[in-house]
């Protein structure tokens, strides 16, 4: 199938054009480089850089790459992800994710492309009452990131509806780990993710690391959260656009493993490697205590289990770090 991957050379949407290159696919590549980097766009795919909020950008490079080949199927990584961030500053976040949504709808509904694959997040379940999640749990963020993922998956329901296109929805939980060429990971200033930051610890990238708070109802007190491979995201991005392009259908499914990590857990694991200088301080506001998928559907409906456990996630990010020293 031929592709439109806006926001591919951001951390999983790179690791997701890998995937469908690797499958045979044909990848065009369209992002503003504002969090990306043009080199971890697979040399295979083809590198437009432009706005997802900027429809006569959008339209053209669309219009240019159709005479050559129509596209099958829109994948969207085009978001800004920095939870304080959004609570800083919602304009931006609503015009990014929410906007830019609207024009990427408008311009795939003008050229008559019928499939898009969303990547939302494990955010739009907010505090998720009981700590794991199926995709029939409540909805209720509490941040304006989470609001404007929810707000993109219901404005995409209502276009489907209209329009007669196809979604395939996916909620992930915390993506980690890096691709095992090593050429790509998650690289960016100012690293918050829970996996990087104890791993950049680790390797003395930064001298300690913060737990926050050790004193939640949990088995020894630390935030349990539900880890995932980025490769195993990816495959399931390839999966997911076959199933909606081919059976006329479309689907919500959270990429989990079902099971849950503590912060305890993570640097135990790191630790089998390298020593974490680590200290432990004040909880932070909105960390629910535990966050976990079922992954019931995703295995129901795309055959799709997570291939990777928690020490595979660990050593890619590890070994990709050491490479790159970052
Ligand atoms: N990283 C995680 O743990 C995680 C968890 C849940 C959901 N997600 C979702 O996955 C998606 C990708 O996240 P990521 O971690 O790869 O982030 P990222 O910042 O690495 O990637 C986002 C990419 O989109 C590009 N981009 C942003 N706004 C754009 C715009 N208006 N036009 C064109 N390009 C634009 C950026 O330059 C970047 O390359 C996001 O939609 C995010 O909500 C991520």
């Amino acid at each position: 199938m031929k592709v439109c991957v806006v926001g591919g050379a951001g951390y999983i949407g790179s690791h997701t054009v890998y995937e469908l290159i690797d499958a045979g696919h044909e990848v065009v590549v369209v992002d503003n480089l504002s969090t990306g980097l043009k080199d971890a766009v697979h040399k295979d795919a083809s590198f437009y850089e432009g706005d997802i909020t900027d429809f006569a950008s959008l339209d053209k490079i669309i219009t240019d790459e159709s005479r050559k080949k129509p596209f099958d199927v829109v994948m969207h990584f085009a978001a800004k992800i920095v939870v304080p961030e959004s609570v800083k500053n919602p304009s931006l976040y609503y015009y990014n994710n929410v906007e830019g949504v609207r024009t990427l709808l408008d311009v795939m509904v003008k050229h008559g492309i019928k499939n898009i694959i969303f990547s939302s997040t494990a955010a739009v379940y907010g505090e998720g009452k009981d700590g794991i999640c199926t995709e029939e749990s409540e909805t209720k963020p509490i941040n304006p990131y989470g609001e404007t993922k929810l707000v993109s998956e219901k404005m995409i329901g209502w276009f489907a509806q209209a329009y007669g296109m196809n979604y395939c929805i996916f909620r992930y939980f915390n993506v980690a780990g890096a691709h095992k060429s090593l050429e790509i990971g998650l690289l960016r200033d100012h690293l918050t993710h829970i996996v990087p930051v104890t791993i950049q610890t680790a390797l003395g990238i930064r001298e300690k690391m913060t737990v926050f708070g050790s004193d939640y109802d949990t088995y020894d007190g630390t935030c349990v959260r539900d880890y995932i491979h980025v490769s195993d995201i990816a495959y399931a991005h390839v999966l997911g656009m076959k199933h909606i392009a081919l059976n006329n259908i479309s689907e919500i499914i959270n990429l989990g493993s079902n099971q849950g990590f503590s912060v305890k857990d993570i640097i135990s694991e790191v630790e089998k490697h390298h020593p974490v200088n680590h200290e432990y301080g004040a909880r932070r506001e909105g960390d629910p205590a535990k966050l976990i998928a079922s992954n019931k559907r995703a295995k129901e409906i795309l055959g799709w289990t997570p291939k990777r456990d928690l020490s595979d996630i660990i050593l890619s990010d590890l070994e990709f770090r050491k490479r790159h020293k970052k």
